[in-house]
């Protein structure tokens, strides 16, 4: 069922700091920052050969990602995202193995205009995971 790694999300609190680390201290591919109001937060993608990584920042008071800054100030690995070739299948799957799916339960369009959905850490190894219909 599951898939490629598609990202590793990384929480930052100062979204050019690290672009810039990125960019010039590693070499990598960085994209231009992208607000996702949606889901409270802008993003960097960062292309790398086998996937990529995804800076998130907060936007707006009630972003999802205030509370982990607030726990880990320097910022830190959010969540990781695996494709799954169906969602509504794999997200069935899932919650019949007992793991809770955030928010409605229903996929939202993410950040690439694909449907994701997020599985509850504490079901998972305490790792928030992203399923991503390829
Ligand atoms: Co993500």
């Amino acid at each position: 069922m599951i898939g490629r790694l598609n990202h590793v999300a990384i929480a930052v609190p100062d979204l050019e700091a690290a672009a810039e680390q990125y960019r010039g201290t590693l070499g990598a591919n960085v994209g231009d920052p992208q607000p996702e109001p949606d889901h409270g937060v802008t993003v960097i993608f960062i292309e790398l050969p086998n996937t990529k990584i995804e800076l998130l920042h907060p936007l707006g008071e009630d972003s999802p990602i205030n509370g982990f800054l607030e726990k880990n100030p320097s910022g830190g690995i959010h969540h990781i995202c695996y494709e799954v070739d169906d969602i509504i299948e794999a997200r069935d799957r899932l919650k019949d193995s007992g793991a809770r799916v955030l928010g409605t339960g229903e996929p939202k369009i993410g950040a690439h205009g694909k449907l994701v959905l997020f599985l509850h850490p504490k079901d998972f190894t305490g790792t928030l995971v992203e399923l991503e219909q390829a």
